[in-house]
């Protein structure tokens, strides 16, 4: 079936209190608006239209980097969420098929459900997300009569028997795309906001003898994002599912509150996570690795039987194979780290390719950036790094070679050769104490005066 996806995200969102536009604040290590677009993935939409409208330029920019075939379109004034989706008409036109409308600012709506949805098209001509509230407080009420939606009230416009009900609208909808904007085209505006409401399209609908239904959902699914409270809740409620979905998929958390993941973390079967444990997005930690106490992951990927930490940093382009060991203190960026290497203290390590069982000493740097440039570092396989190496790249180490602590290595090493790059040492009998000596009766004399 044919779907293309319009997600709403126009609204300032005034009561996060930011310069932000509020669909890109961050969840779970990810912008509200590709949660949206994530969810609607499901559903492999033939077109994805996001209205933006507050911060537009900025909005686009981070859609585009999600998905650059998504098409944006600009609503100059925030006259109400059925004008919102009449913005979508021109990208549309002409598309076969159903469109969904979802909210940039409502990150938790599954797969499954918009799923449901679209079967529940067979059955309907307009299919509307609803859900059961504890408190329904100020969403629009759906008004049904057995199993047909016969219309959505706001809040603001709805008589004490109304606001009465528990049955909510999501604000998810799903209808036919040449239906959907000619129900909208007929939404006006005398209201008690004074807005074009979406939700009118129910009554219109049903006064053209269509039938309108109800798919319902969790109420958590649908949790919406105004305040900055809000978002720090819908936090909590991801990190307390994504962690009970780790340990259910076998993942070791010895202190499952402490450990913090992103939208798209991937960890597989009997891997460790031990505790204060951060990952952001892009991470995937495969079977069996380790994830030692208070590191930081992003965009890495880690193999079986590697560990990782503890306080290790893993920043995007962190490729490790199986059984590479990074510990503690040590950075990892844009870095091929191949087959049983060791980076095991104080280390920096970015653009670079790191061969197998390769040993790097502690304090180890690759230089990779001259203030304008970056450039690339290549280890050889069972190459071993001295202590305190500094690898000034663009340079090479061959397989096998070795360089001595201390050593600024700024041109190419060999395979199987030593390197040393630091002045020779010089030793002067006896000077060490007498100079300590002077110190001494120097320091005296000055306390005395
Ligand atoms: C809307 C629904 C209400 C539902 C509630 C669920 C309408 C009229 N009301 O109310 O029935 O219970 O959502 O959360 O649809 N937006 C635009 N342009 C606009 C107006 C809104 O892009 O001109 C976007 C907002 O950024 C937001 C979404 O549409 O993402 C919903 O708008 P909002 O103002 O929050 O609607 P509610 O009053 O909450
Ligand atoms: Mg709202």
């Amino acid at each position: 079936m044919n779907v293309s996806l319009v997600i709403l995200a126009a609204g300032q969102g005034t009561r996060m209190g930011s310069d932000l536009p509020k669909v890109l604040h961050r969840l779970a290590g990810v912008p509200l608006i590709l949660h949206a677009m994530r969810a609607g993935r499901i559903l492999e939409p033939a077109r994805v239209v996001v209205v933006t409208g507050h911060g537009g330029a900025q909005v686009a920019q981070v859609v585009a980097d999600e998905d650059e075939t998504a098409l944006i379109v600009t609503q100059e004034e925030q006259l109400g969420t059925a004008h919102a989706v009449a913005q979508a008409r021109a990208a549309l036109e002409g598309q076969a098929g159903d469109v969904v409308v979802l909210y940039g600012d409502t990150p938790f709506i599954s797969p499954a459900t918009l799923e449901a949805m679209l079967a529940a098209r067979a059955t309907h001509d307009l299919v509307v997300l609803g859900f059961e509230a504890d408190d329904p407080g100020r969403y629009g009420r759906l008004v049904v009569q057995g199993e047909t939606l016969e219309r959505i009230v706001e809040f603001k416009d709805a008589t004490e028997e109304e606001r009465a009900i528990r049955l909510c609208n999501s604000g998810v909808l799903c209808a036919d795309r040449a239906l959907l904007f000619d129900l909208i085209a007929k939404v006006g505006s005398d209201n008690a906001s004074g807005e074009y409401y979406l939700t009118d399209i129910a009554a219109l609908a049903r006064a053209r003898g269509l039938s309108a239904g109800v798919v319902r959902c969790d109420e958590a699914e649908t949790l919406g994002i105004n305040t900055r409270t809000e978002l720090a809740r819908a936090e909590a409620a991801f990190q307390t599912r994504a962690r009970a979905e780790a340990l259910d998929n076998g993942v070791t958390l010895i202190a499952p509150d402490t450990v913090f993941f992103a939208q798209d973390t991937v960890i597989g079967r009997d891997a460790v996570v031990e505790p204060y444990v951060v990952f952001g997005p892009g991470v995937t930690v495969e079977s069996g690795a380790t994830i030692r106490a208070f590191s930081h992951l992003e965009g890495a990927h880690v193999s079986r039987g590697a560990i990782v930490g503890p306080y290790a940093r893993l920043r995007p382009g962190a490729e490790l194979a199986e059984d590479v060991r990074i510990g503690n203190f040590v950075e990892v960026k844009a870095a091929q780290i191949d087959e049983g290497a060791k980076v095991n203290h104080l280390a920096y390590v970015g653009d670079a390719h790191v061969g197998a069982r390769a040993n790097l000493g502690a304090g180890t740097v690759t230089c990779n950036y001259d203030g304008v440039f970056k450039h690339h570092t290549e280890i050889g396989e069972g190459a071993f790094i001295g202590s305190s190496t500094m690898l000034v790249a663009p340079v090479r180490v061959g397989a096998g070679a070795v360089t001595g602590s201390g050593s600024v290595i700024t041109q190419d090493v060999d395979d199987d050769a030593l390197a040393l790059g630091r002045a020779r040492q010089e030793t002067k009998p006896g000077l060490g104490k007498r100079l300590m000596d002077r110190l001494r009766v120097a320091k005296a004399a000055r306390v005395k005066g």
